[in-house]
């Protein structure tokens, strides 16, 4: 049994999901509190002396789901040096986790300005899980009449998730495109590079069939911080404004570490 920790909820390993040997998904169940699509909670375990390690997870399943299931879950990569993510990644089923009793972050659709009606969501590696939930909102096929979700990974294996976008495809129709970015393989059907430069040349752009419409797209970018840092940089040469609640603008972005 885990010792109980003030602002954290015990759960339990119901699902895990290998997409290569770093990269897992996880299911946990227990009395958690919901949130809004696009939210992260902290997961926690102890170490060998005790020392409650904590970091921050986005949550992959919609909150309507989270209200059949009791489930929460979660797509992560083990980095091998890291602290908590390789212990993570040792769980089994069944197995005791810790999770925190609230959700936070505000990437979520409430915060889009709302005329914006074309969503661009780019993402590295395990920051698709947050969209995921989001492209589950009820009516989300009324607010906005394009979709785009861009995941980049350095390997065709760490592009997750394929069935539930075929999903997303056959929901959204011509609405939603998928942009898979695969930097270190050549892989048909991919684009190959990196987001700012494919956001610079025009080449994402072209991928999703049409150039975003200044007066009404909104892009999220997620993941890795050099990733936001530097396609913020290519979004504002483009001409978009970051997005603040006092001075609505038409990017906003959730960093990773
Ligand atoms: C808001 C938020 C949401 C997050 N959601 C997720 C998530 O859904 N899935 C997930 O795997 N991680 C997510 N993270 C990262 C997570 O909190 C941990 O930082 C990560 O698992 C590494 O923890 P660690 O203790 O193993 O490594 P640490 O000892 O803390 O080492 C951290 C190093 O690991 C690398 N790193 C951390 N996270 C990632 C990542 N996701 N992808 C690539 N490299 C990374 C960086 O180089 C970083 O310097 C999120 C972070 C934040 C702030
Ligand atoms: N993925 C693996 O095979 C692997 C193996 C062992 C350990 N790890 C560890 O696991 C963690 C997660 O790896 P990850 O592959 O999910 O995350 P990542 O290193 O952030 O890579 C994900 C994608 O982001 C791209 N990217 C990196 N820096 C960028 C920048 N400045 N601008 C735009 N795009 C950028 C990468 O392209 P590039 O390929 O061009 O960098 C890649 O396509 C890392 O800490 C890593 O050390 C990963």
């Amino acid at each position: 049994m885990l010792k109980p920790y003030a602002g954290f909820i015990s759960g339990v390993i119901t699902q895990k999901t290998y997409w290569t040997e770093q990269l897992f998904s996880i299911r946990v169940a227990g009395k958690f509190n919901s949130y809004i699509a696009g939210q992260f909670v902290k997961l926690a375990l102890h170490d060998e002396q005790g020392e409650l390690i904590r970091r921050a997870y986005s949550i992959v399943n919609h909150p309507k789901e989270f209200a059949s299931s009791g489930e929460l879950e979660f797509l992560i990569i083990a980095n091998p040096t890291g602290q908590l993510s390789p212990r993570l990644r040792q769980l089994q089923m069944g197995d005791e986790i810790l999770v925190s009793d609230s959700a936070a972050g505000f990437m979520t659709l409430d915060e889009i300005p709302p005329d914006s009606n074309e969503l661009w969501l780019l993402s590295t590696g395990t920051a698709i899980g947050p969209y995921l939930a989001m492209l589950e909102q009820p009516g989300i096929e009324h607010r906005f009449n394009t979709i785009v979700l861009v995941n980049a990974t350095r390997t065709q294996a760490e592009q997750s998730y394929p069935e539930k976008i075929q999903e997303l495809k056959t929901k959204f129709g011509e609405r939603f495109t998928y942009v898979p970015i695969i930097s270190r393989e050549s892989v048909r059907g991919a684009l190959s590079g990196r987001i700012p430069m494919l956001l610079e040349n025009g080449v994402l752009f072209q991928a999703a069939t049409s150039p975003p419409n200044p007066t009404s797209c909104f892009f999220y970018l997620c993941g890795n911080p050099a990733m936001v840092k530097e396609s913020s940089e290519s979004l504002k040469k483009l001409g978009f404004r970051k997005h603040l609640r006092r001075q609505p603008g038409q990017f906003s972005s959730e960093n990773y570490w």
